[in-house]
């Protein structure tokens, strides 16, 4: 892991990392009943992921973990996907950034919830190794409770992480190092 040496690393508030994606659901991405699909719709919270964790440390990141998503309502083609993320909270070299997926009916303009995902990004050096990624601020008060909630999601994954490792080893599998592919 590189530890940004001589750069001094500025904290920045989570305001700089707010980002909006929208794209319409289009047929080529439905599924059998003419939804769209839920890769899709995975693969869009993690484009708009990217864009706030780029946003908040200026470097390629990769994606970690996405935490459990739920689907709550299908989206119908011709209805515009937006997607609202932001970083919630930065540990050392990763950052967990949270992604509001709504979906706007454009004949009725009725808006609606579909789904929340909790994705962790690490932030890579020139060599493609992990590194160190400037604070993030929480400013106002849902900033605030999503930075705590944060923490307590990564106790979560890394229990998760060592009992997935412990597993491993246990099965003979030999630990290595992740070729990255940055984002
Ligand atoms: C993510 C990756 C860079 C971590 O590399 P590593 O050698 O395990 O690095 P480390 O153990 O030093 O961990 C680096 C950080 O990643 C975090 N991390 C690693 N695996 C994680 C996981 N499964 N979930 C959440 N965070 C994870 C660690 O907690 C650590 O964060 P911290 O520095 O803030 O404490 C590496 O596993 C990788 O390249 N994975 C493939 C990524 C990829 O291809 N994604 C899809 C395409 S973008």
């Amino acid at each position: 892991m590189s530890a940004n040496k001589g750069t001094p690393l500025i904290a920045r508030p989570v305001r700089e990392s707010i980002s909006e994606y929208s794209e319409l659901a289009l047929p080529n991405d439905a599924n059998p009943l003419g939804n769209l699909l839920g890769g899709r719709v995975m693969h869009l919270v993690d484009m708009a992921g990217a864009m706030a964790a780029m946003r908040h440390c200026r470097r390629p990141v990769v994606t970690a973990s996405i935490d459990k998503m739920t689907f709550l309502r299908p989206i119908h083609i011709g209805q515009l996907v937006v997607l609202r993320s932001s970083v919630n909270r930065v540990f050392h070299t990763s950052m967990e950034v949270g992604v509001k997926v709504t979906v706007e009916d454009l004949q009725t303009g009725d808006i609606f919830h579909t789904s929340s995902a909790y994705v962790t990004f690490v932030a890579l050096d020139e060599r493609g190794h992990p590194t160190a990624i400037a604070a993030v601020i929480p400013e106002t008060a849902d900033q605030k409770r999503r930075f705590e909630e944060a923490g307590n999601r990564r106790q979560y994954r890394l229990e998760l992480r060592e009992k997935a490792s412990n597993r491993r080893f246990a099965g003979g599998t030999k630990r290595r190092r992740g070729g990255s592919q940055a984002l």
